[in-house]
């Protein structure tokens, strides 16, 4: 049987890691080249693998600025999800840290608007998941009234301050249909202010592709870990489309004629999903071994 040989991969481009968090992964590891302490604040990226490897690099995680008033010398790496103003501005002025920025430009840029708005007297409000770290640190760079609106029980509730002007924003990951449904409600309720759709496309446009690619293949493969929400939502689309869809860890999860007969194979994974696990399972899909 030679079916490795006639075997096609169709690979996800935006497969795994998004742009912001690539590029914070990045940085704490070209940092750890340099010697030196390195910490990041809270663990870089919810994968084990990535923060075992960088553990076993000698990086360190701290989780509040004041647990960093005990450094010497050490750098500090902030993730991609950002921080709140008060953090940055301890962690900058604390003369023992270099501090390294690795938050997401997309998140940067709602940090600002929330400032600026926030300074001019506008309420803010965003939309996202109460205690997500991300809307914690967006919350944080509010200089006045700010509240999360995380259900359409919330955005019915919400009542804005006689004659203040409103603010709306977004976590970056918040599910699209959602956002809109809860600005129409606030709409609806005469809210009408200045609504700023910051949810990235990364999400979309990985979902999207998945979709894209499921449907014409014998065999779709989603690479994440149980745990990861945005995986069993790839899962979930693919599936939709092709019914050999499997959701596996790493290679080791596909059983011995898992993928047997099928001619063309698509690869996918989730935003949690380190480049080299995806580079692995495509190697071993490829050339066929016990599969
Ligand atoms: Fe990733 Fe930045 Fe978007 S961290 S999901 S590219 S906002």
């Amino acid at each position: 049987m030679h079916h490795s040989q006639t075997r096609k991969i169709i690979m996800a481009e935006k497969a795994g890691f998004c742009f912001g968090v690539q590029r914070a992964v990045d940085k704490v590891y070209a940092e750890t080249e340099k010697g030196g302490q390195v910490y990041t604040f809270g663990p870089i990226i919810h994968n084990e693998t990535v923060i075992s490897d960088l553990a076993a690099r000698g990086v360190r995680i701290i989780h509040s600025a004041d647990e960093a008033e005990a450094l010497h010398g050490a750098t500090v790496v902030l993730r991609s999800h950002g921080v709140t103003r008060e953090v940055f501005r301890k962690l900058s002025e604390n003369k023992e840290v270099r501090l390294i920025d690795a938050t997401c430009p997309f998140v940067r840029r709602i940090h600002e608007i929330v400032e600026e708005r926030s300074r001019a007297g506008d309420y803010i409000v965003i939309i996202g998941n109460v205690g997500h770290a991300e809307v914690e640190g967006t919350l944080g760079w509010s200089e006045g009234p700010a509240s999360v609106i995380e259900t359409a029980e919330e955005a019915r509730a919400f009542r804005l301050p006689d004659g203040m002007p409103l603010t709306v924003v977004a976590q970056t990951t918040f599910n699209a249909r959602k956002f809109e449904e809860f600005i129409a409600i606030l709409k609806e309720k005469g809210y009408n202010g200045f609504i700023v759709n910051t949810i990235c496309s990364a999400t979309s446009e990985r979902q999207a592709e998945a979709r894209r690619i499921s449907r014409q293949v014998d065999a779709m493969i989603v690479i994440g870990s149980s745990t990861s929400s945005n995986s069993a939502k790839l899962f979930e689309i693919c599936r939709r489309e092709c019914d050999r869809t499997f959701f596996i860890q790493s290679y080791e999860d596909l059983g011995p004629g898992d993928l047997a007969g099928a001619g063309t194979i698509g690869i996918t994974a989730g935003a949690s999903t380190p480049r080299n696990i995806i580079e692995e399972v495509m190697e071993h899909v490829g050339n066929g071994t016990n599969f």
